[in-house]
């Protein structure tokens, strides 16, 4: 009966920890910015590349822009849900947490831009130009969120 009692007892704890609010993704608030300072590090070192190629300061190779292109997309899904409410950090100019709809919507807009980008990757026009739609869209965020 003890045994019994201890196992409902080890089964609630267990519940209890799953069932705690997604931010406890991250243990501590330096976690999740560490974690998306990463992710948007990450994303911008592959849109440099494609830049580049989009202004001529480097070869235009369909291969490596698609794969930077399609790394952009895929990493363009982390940062959103690294902004629990009281992660404040030096590079945000305001609180995505204060107006999360709002915020929501440029993630969304990049994200959109972004699932362009693989199949844009195939010719250096159509690379131009969805480097450039992608580009405004971090830019759209990035005036009212990130301080610069
Ligand atoms: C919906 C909003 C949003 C979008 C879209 C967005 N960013 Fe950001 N970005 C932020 C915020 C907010 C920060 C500041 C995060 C922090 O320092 O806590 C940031 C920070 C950064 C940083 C600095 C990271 C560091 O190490 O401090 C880079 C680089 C960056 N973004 C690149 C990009 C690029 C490139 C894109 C588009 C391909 C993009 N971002 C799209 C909101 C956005």
């Amino acid at each position: 009966m003890k045994k019994k009692i201890l196992l409902i007892c080890a089964a609630a704890a267990t519940a209890a920890a799953v069932s705690v609010p997604a931010q406890a993704q991250f243990a501590k608030a330096e976690d999740a910015v560490k974690y998306r300072q990463s992710a948007y590090t990450l994303m911008a070192n592959h849109m440099g590349r494609l830049a580049a190629m989009a202004k001529g300061e480097r070869p235009f190779d369909a291969g490596a822009a698609q794969a930077s292109a399609r790394l952009i997309e895929s990493l363009g899904h982390l940062p959103w849900e690294a902004f629990p409410q009281g992660s404040t950090s030096k590079g945000l100019k305001a609180e995505p947490w204060a107006d999360a709809a709002d915020f929501k919507e440029r993630a969304d807009r990049f994200k959109g831009e972004a699932a362009k980008l693989p199949e844009a990757a195939a010719s250096l026009e159509s690379l131009r130009k969805q480097v450039g739609a992608t580009g405004a869209s971090c830019k759209n965020c990035h005036d009212k969120y990130r301080n610069i």
